[in-house]
């Protein structure tokens, strides 16, 4: 629902800023598009003729087993493309590079928060994916089934999730950082069959028990037949008989090959879970060939591969970017991939740095958050370090300030590197608007221009476009062949969310403007949805979480502006009558919603109250809440507001 205004969203040096920077020369002489006009030709024609444009597009980087009938079809907001045609994703990532030089070529190069190190060629790569698909189908799995995986950013995930593929399996990743509530939901709404996990990964030092949640998820549901384990750090860990798997020993009775079946072009891919502005994540389905699509051609233009990149997408697979630019994208392009399981600044702050060097990481994508915490923890660490073979930057998750990107910029891209800022969405697939680098100047703050076959609108309310540089809802004219098909099991919801909020648009739920020269500014989110370190977060979804807490009665939670983060979570809480606050209250609500949720969705601040300021109707006015948030001060309307005495305590709280 937009239900924000847009003014909240505008940030004011974004606004501001007017700096633009040329491509650089040596760059641009080895960039696959000779220059702007040739982006902008073909930006027109894909345009223009889009199912001629993806045709060409997908018959030059896709292998199909057999060819489409059709290009396209919409209807009842359903899409699909390349119909008739069938393909295999894991055959595409994998089994067209062993059959070419890139057989020996480093596929993964992994590093583990201790330290160690492990490479996969491409032909090892696919032997260990046909052998963990055999272990699935010698578990009754077949295409169709589902299979969550719930794991360290370890190979043995890349290794699962591409095993799916290869049979036609569904998978869901559930980012290791969610709590076993959070896997419990996503497990009972999928239905999945089988679970991968590991006896923990390492993080910080410690050890994360994951086993132990999955063992607590799997209590309360009823679909899951067998759990495959890792073993990544030998904890101690409980394995139920008859249905726990160590996958070291299953593995080693598995025959070695296993064919990649030819799959429908929409045979659904995968499942991902984002927050909406429900109480319940939705689960967003990809599809087959309009997916990997995307993720390929993204890839490669944004990203420039080159056949000796070696890069690194520092997401986890458990979100969209990870597996659009840690998986799929990048292998189906046959690059070298880099991993690394744990935190940025363990044991020292400059890990990072130094892993780029150790590795000679030659791109680096990376979210806005993990740039302003570097900015903060100071210059000395990556001096430290020879970054000489960086060579492109890229940024997602959340708009980037101009600050940040002018440090990345210089510091870290010794203003040589193209900075590659790529505004999407799980539900987009793949990127959407992003400079192609090398022949498009960059404006430190604007993710730029559409990618090709993408046309981005802003819209007012009515559907009307707005003028100049005006803002306005950030929309997508016509389906495109990487986005979502359906939130599953719910299309309607699919359908209002995304196609009826301005009639016949893509709403995106993001707020933009463009400038004079058509690039495009992401201001932020309009709806309920806030983004903690470029992690998306439904405000609602902390709430109801909040609420099942003993001592809780009401709960609003508001986003504020986070000099790191982003944004920052504010829960606003009044307590049952016969509650009082007490010292440990806050904590204790605190680890409360983490245990719900996950630790990403840690309050920053509680407030307690009396009452929260409603609407006459009884809606929660989060905007005066955003407002007193944010600066402590109320300037907005507050008209329709049930009892301003409730107002002045919650300002009194904020003075205290
Ligand atoms: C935000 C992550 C500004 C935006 C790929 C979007 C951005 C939400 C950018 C999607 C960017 C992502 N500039 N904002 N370059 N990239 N966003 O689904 O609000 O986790 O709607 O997908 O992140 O988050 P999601």
């Amino acid at each position: 629902m937009a239900n924000n205004e847009l003014a909240e969203v505008s940030i004011d040096s974004l606004l501001k800023e007017n700096r633009k920077f040329l491509p650089n020369k040596k760059f641009s002489e080895n960039y696959i598009l000779k220059d702007y006009n040739t982006y902008k030709r073909m930006y027109n024609s894909s345009i223009k003729d889009p199912k001629k444009f993806w045709e060409k597009m997908a018959a030059t980087h896709l292998v199909f087993f057999k060819k489409w009938r059709s290009v396209f079809k919409w209807k009842d907001y359903k899409a699909e493309w390349f119909i008739g045609a069938t393909l295999n994703i894991s055959y595409n990532c994998l089994d067209r590079h062993v059959n070419s030089d890139r057989k020996n070529k480093a596929a993964l190069i992994w590093e583990g928060e201790p330290g160690d190190v492990k490479t996969y060629t491409y032909q090892q790569l696919y032997s260990e994916v046909m052998i963990c698909a055999n272990m699935l189908k010698s578990l009754g799995l077949v295409a169709g089934d589902k299979a969550a995986i719930y794991m360290p950013l370890i190979p043995e995930a890349m290794i699962a999730m591409l095993a799916c593929t290869r049979i036609g399996v569904v998978h869901t990743v559930v980012f290791g950082g969610f709590s076993s509530n959070s896997l419990r939901d996503r497990i009972q709404d999928s239905g999945c069959k089988i679970l991968f996990t590991a006896d923990g990964g390492f993080r910080k030092g410690s050890v994360v028990k994951m086993k132990e949640m999955a063992d607590e998820a799997l209590l309360e549901t009823s679909t899951i037949k067998n759990v495959i384990v890792v073993k990544r750090t030998s904890e101690k860990v409980n394995m139920k008989t008859g249905r726990d798997l160590w996958w070291h020993e299953y593995s080693a009775k598995q025959a070695k090959v296993c064919e990649a079946i030819p799959l429908s072009s929409e045979h659904p891919l995968f499942i991902l879970y984002t927050s909406g502005t429900t109480g319940k994540p939705k689960g967003l389905l990809h599809t087959t060939a309009g997916y990997l699509l995307g993720a390929t051609v993204t890839t490669k233009y944004l990203f420039d591969i080159k056949e000796t990149d070696i890069y690194w997408c520092t997401a986890d697979v458990g979100w969209i970017t990870g597996h659009s630019y840690v998986v799929y994208g990048p292998l189906s392009n046959g690059a070298t991939v880099f991993m690394y399981e744990g935190a940025p600044t363990f044991p020292e702050p400059d890990r990072f740095w130094k892993m780029i060097s150790d590795h000679k990481v030659t791109t680096l994508y990376t979210a806005p958050t993990a740039i302003r915490s570097f900015i903060r923890l100071g210059n000395e660490y990556p001096l430290k370090h020879d970054l000489s073979s960086l060579r492109l930057l890229g940024t997602v998750g959340e708009p980037i300030n101009p600050e940040a990107w002018i440090w990345y910029n210089e510091v870290i891209g010794k203003k040589k590197c193209p900075i590659v800022d790529t505004w999407w969405q799980t539900e987009t697939g793949a990127a959407m608007i992003a400079p192609f680098p090398g022949i498009m100047a960059t404006k430190p703050g604007s993710a730029t221009n559409p990618f090709f076959g993408i046309e981005p609108v802003i819209l007012k309310k009515d559907g009307t476009k707005a003028k100049g540089n005006e803002g306005g809802y950030l929309c997508i004219k016509n389906p495109w062949p990487y986005m979502a098909r359906t939130i599953y099991g719910d299309h309607d919801r699919y359908k209002k969310t995304y196609w009826k909020e301005i009639e016949g648009h893509y709403f995106t739920g993001d707020g933009a403007h463009q400038d004079k020269e058509g690039y495009f500014w992401i201001m932020g989110r309009v709806d309920d949805v806030i983004n903690v370190s470029g992690h998306r977060l439904g405000t609602m979804e902390i709430e109801s979480a909040a609420v099942h807490h003993p001592s809780i009665a009401e709960c609003a939670v508001v986003g504020r502006p986070d000099p790191i983060k982003g944004q920052g979570i504010v829960a606003f809480i009044t307590l049952k009558k016969s509650e009082k606050v007490n010292s440990h209250l806050k904590e204790d609500i605190s680890k409360f919603i983490v245990k719900e949720i996950g630790t990403l969705a840690r309050p920053d601040d509680i407030r307690f109250t009396e009452a929260l300021p409603k609407t006459r109707s009884g809606k929660i006015m989060r905007r005066l809440l955003r407002e007193l948030a944010t600066t402590g001060v109320i300037k907005g309307d507050t008209t329709t507001l049930e009892d301003f005495s409730v107002l002045e305590k919650l300002r009194e709280k904020d003075e205290d």
